[in-house]
């Protein structure tokens, strides 16, 4: 049997087996489930967030956005932070580094003042956590000076980053919130006040449904309900933005990055690592599936390597990076016009709908044959055809470039 390729990641100078890690959040709450996810294979935990004071949580606190037969498109959660005591929860981070010394442990801080900033990265660390991750994030805090509205201010960002490395040595990665246009602006505070790495993204921001009847957005938490986080697949397209702008920037292009937002499967762990995440980390497809998740996604992420030939996933770190660029780039003389295979096309009449109703009129549908054709004429290579198709029958067909600007290039060097 072909030895399975080594999945293991530095990230500040900590090994992690994997890549993979719980995210702040119930998913890491007490000893019992982080020593479970820990068994089952995960390589590193970020404990669920400690304040000095444990958040006075409601109920219901989860709403989940559907569409036809998928139960959980996106994740709406309206929890802050530990429920805990921090005495309870800081011997706990203390028996799990004593019981799993090789997995990874990173405590979740959060806290008002400098003083108290600095005290909890102090207790942390004397717990025995090996780094600690500042929820400068959370969307949803009772307390309007917590978690995004730090995230959205660069200075008190940075401000706190100094106050945590005031008291400790551990590495430090610095949350941010994607409730903001710009992203680099805290996560350059952040560097400059010391923090070491960057994880993105929390939650969004969202109401996820109202309720027609009682006229009241969910969860109806006696009568009422709050604008919070969103989380889950949906929210993935959301976090890559985030995480290629960040390693686009100048001041950020080194800084190690831990991805988050709608991990579910390995394909979903690779697209963060092509864009430059160098660990993962996942709440919401943990919530909906549970631990063994792990099982998969290390499979397909080592299959994955066997594929591009790599030995070591940090080969993979941010390839992808250099062919993000400016839309006034792109080549705009370059058009793909759709083919169909005939073989797996089922006659079912949808490209032809779409092209007609939300596009330019190219595809011809012959009615008795039920066979659809594109009219190149008219066609502009948007290929919105081959996205409605339920059978994939449709893929990328010939190449034409504008009149006389592609006549030197090689379109076998063309990346369709
Ligand atoms: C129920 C719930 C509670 C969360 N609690 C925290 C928290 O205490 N601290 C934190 O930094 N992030 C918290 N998060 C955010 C997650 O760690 C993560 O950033 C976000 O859910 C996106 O990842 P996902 O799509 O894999 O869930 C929470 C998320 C959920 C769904």
């Amino acid at each position: 049997m072909k030895s399975k390729k080594d999945l293991s990641v530095n990230f500040l100078g900590v090994k992690f087996k994997n890549p993979f890690c719980l995210s702040s959040s119930p998913v890491g709450n007490c000893y019992e489930m982080c020593a479970k996810a820990f068994e089952l294979g995960w390589g590193g935990i970020v404990y669920k967030t400690l304040l000095k004071t444990p958040s006075y949580e409601c109920s219901p606190r989860y709403d989940i956005l559907t569409k036809e037969d998928l139960p959980w498109v996106g994740f709406k959660n309206m929890e802050q932070l530990t429920e805990h005591n921090l005495e309870d929860d800081l011997r706990d981070i203390t028996r799990l580094k004593k019981e799993y010394p090789d997995g990874v442990i990173i405590a979740s801080i959060m806290a008002k003042t400098e003083e108290d900033w600095t005290e909890m990265a102090r207790l942390v660390e004397q717990a025995g956590a090996d780094m600690i991750e500042l929820n400068f994030s959370c969307p949803q805090m009772t307390d309007s000076d917590l978690g995004s509205a730090i995230g959205q201010k660069p200075e008190v960002c940075k401000r706190f980053c100094q106050a945590v490395k005031r008291g400790t040595k551990l590495p430090v990665i610095a949350k941010m919130t994607p409730n903001i246009t710009d992203m680099c602006e805290p996560a350059i505070a952040s560097i400059e006040g010391g923090a070491d790495a960057i994880s993105a993204i929390n939650t969004i921001k969202s109401i996820c449904n109202v309720d027609l009847d009682k006229k009241v957005g969910l969860p109806i938490v006696n009568g009422k309900s709050s604008i919070s986080g969103y989380s889950g697949k949906a929210v993935k397209p959301i976090a890559l933005r985030f995480i290629q702008q960040l390693r686009d920037n100048e001041r950020l292009k080194d800084v190690p990055i831990s991805g988050i937002g709608g991990i579910e499967t390995w394909e979903d762990a690779a697209e963060f690592i092509l864009l430059g995440a160098t660990t993962l980390q996942i709440t919401t497809a943990i919530m909906q599936y549970g631990y063994r998740i792990i099982d998969d996604l290390c499979d397909g992420l080592q299959h994955y390597m066997e594929e591009q030939k790599v030995d070591s996933l940090h080969e993979l770190v941010g390839v992808a990076n250099k062919n993000i660029i400016p839309a006034e780039d792109l080549d705009r003389d370059y058009r793909v016009y759709p083919e169909f295979d005939y073989k797996k096309c089922v006659g079912c009449g949808r490209c032809y709908i779409s092209c007609f109703d939300g596009s330019h009129q190219a595809i011809e549908f012959d009615l008795k044959k039920r066979k659809p054709t594109c009219n190149k004429d008219k066609c502009v290579g948007c290929l919105l055809c081959s996205n409605v198709c339920p059978v994939k029958a449709i893929s990328k067909g010939e190449i034409r470039f504008k009149q006389g600007k592609g006549e030197n290039r090689n379109t076998e060097d063309i990346i369709v």
